[in-house]
């Protein structure tokens, strides 16, 4: 059985990735350092998986930590989700994004080299497309950022690049992702973030569950159909598949390549909000507030990249995200 270091394996879309990983017939050894997760994740993850997966508490900017994991394991590839990745507290705290993001991929990359494993999955976003690309946004487009968060995504993308220039042993994927929302079907696993949510989808889960009465709508001028922000919104589920197809396809690729992952449909804050509604059973009440700074009027895909190199598409609809992100709340909120 392949093993994969899954590295930020324990929040959101990383735990989403071991449960598949070992349905797949890989075992994940999972690093985080539970600076935005927990250790009961294991719990859920115990269920899900049929077995614990092996677990080290480590950060991988610790190259000792990382050396110990390498030798101890013997690692086919390394998925790399490790990261912070609040675009607001990034622009308060940009030395702490750079040093956490930057660095710790660099630390990883080293560790990687010296252990001789040399093929990794990236989380990258599609925030790299910046502001000034047109969607559907293609793999060939030029990147850029607007705020240190964005900035490491691109900086790291570069970083890999280079490193696979370099050494043509080095096998890249940069996984683009849009915006992932949902759970897992069981209900056991899914993200609840501290604090108030930044995100739409976390923030409409609130109202439904009673925590916060209404749901600000942040800006209804845009130029959209109903005025309000569209986005590639994509099951955290088809998302982790997502990773699958590309450790299979690591096997056959040389050097450095990115690849969006989302459902290549755009959805408006409405089509969301009454997606939950009816997921949930009930209206949920908004209020229009004014645009957020920074906001794009559209972002979706084109997922002919995934389709042709990783023979994946995404293939729950926004529904099956809300009835399956419903469950999750359903489930911490008992
Ligand atoms: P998350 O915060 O739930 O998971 C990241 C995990 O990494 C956490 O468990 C955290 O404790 C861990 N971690 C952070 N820094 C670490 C370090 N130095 N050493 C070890 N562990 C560390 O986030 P997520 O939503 O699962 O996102 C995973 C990755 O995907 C991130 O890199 C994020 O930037 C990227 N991404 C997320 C989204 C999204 O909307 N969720 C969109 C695009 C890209
Ligand atoms: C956010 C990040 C982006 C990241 C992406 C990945 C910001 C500014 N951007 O983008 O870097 O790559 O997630 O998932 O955080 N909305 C509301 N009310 C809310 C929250 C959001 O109406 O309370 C609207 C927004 O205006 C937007 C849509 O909902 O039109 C989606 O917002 P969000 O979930 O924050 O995602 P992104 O803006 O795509």
């Amino acid at each position: 059985m392949k093993k994969i270091l899954v590295a930020g394996g324990m929040g959101y879309i990383g735990s989403h990735t071991a449960v598949e990983l070992v349905s797949a017939g890989y075992e994940p050894i999972i690093v985080d350092n539970l600076s935005n997760s927990s250790e009961s994740m294991l719990e859920p993850l115990e269920k899900l998986c049929g077995m614990r997966p092996k677990f080290y508490k480590a950060d991988i900017r610790d190259r000792a930590a990382m050396d110990k994991v390498f030798a101890e394991n013997e690692i086919d590839a390394v998925i790399h989700f490790a990261g912070l990745k609040a675009v607001a507290e990034s622009v308060s705290m940009p030395i702490e994004y750079y040093e956490n993001n930057i660095n710790g991929t660099l630390v990883l990359c080293e560790a990687m080299r010296a252990a001789g494993c040399k093929k990794l999955v990236f989380s990258s976003s599609a925030t790299v497309y910046g502001p000034t690309n047109e969607p559907p946004y293609t793999e060939d487009m030029p990147t850029s950022a607007t705020n240190p968060y964005g900035w490491t995504k691109v900086m790291i993308e570069h970083i890999l690049e280079d490193i696979c220039t370099a050494d043509p042993e080095w096998k890249v994927l940069s996984l683009r992702y849009f915006n992932p929302i949902g759970a897992h079907e069981s209900g056991l696993i899914g993200e609840e973030p501290n604090g108030i949510p930044n995100n739409l989808f976390p923030y409409i889960a609130r109202v439904a569950s009673g925590k916060f009465d209404h749901l600000k709508v942040t800006g209804n001028d845009y130029p959209t159909p109903d005025g309000t922000g569209v986005r590639d919104y994509i099951h955290v589920v088809d998302l982790a598949t997502g990773h699958i197809a590309a450790l299979k396809r690591l096997d056959e690729q040389n050097g450095y390549d990115a690849i969006n992952l989302g459902t290549g449909k755009g959805s408006s804050v409405f089509d969301v909000l009454h997606a939950f509604e009816k997921a949930c059973g009930r209206e949920l009440p908004y209020k229009i507030y004014p645009r957020r700074p920074g906001d794009l009027a559209f972002s979706f895909a084109n997922v002919d990249k995934a389709k042709r190199l990783l023979g994946w598409t995404a293939k729950y609809d926004m529904d099956r995200m809300c009835a399956d992100g419903w469950r999750y709340i359903e489930h911490v909120s008992k």
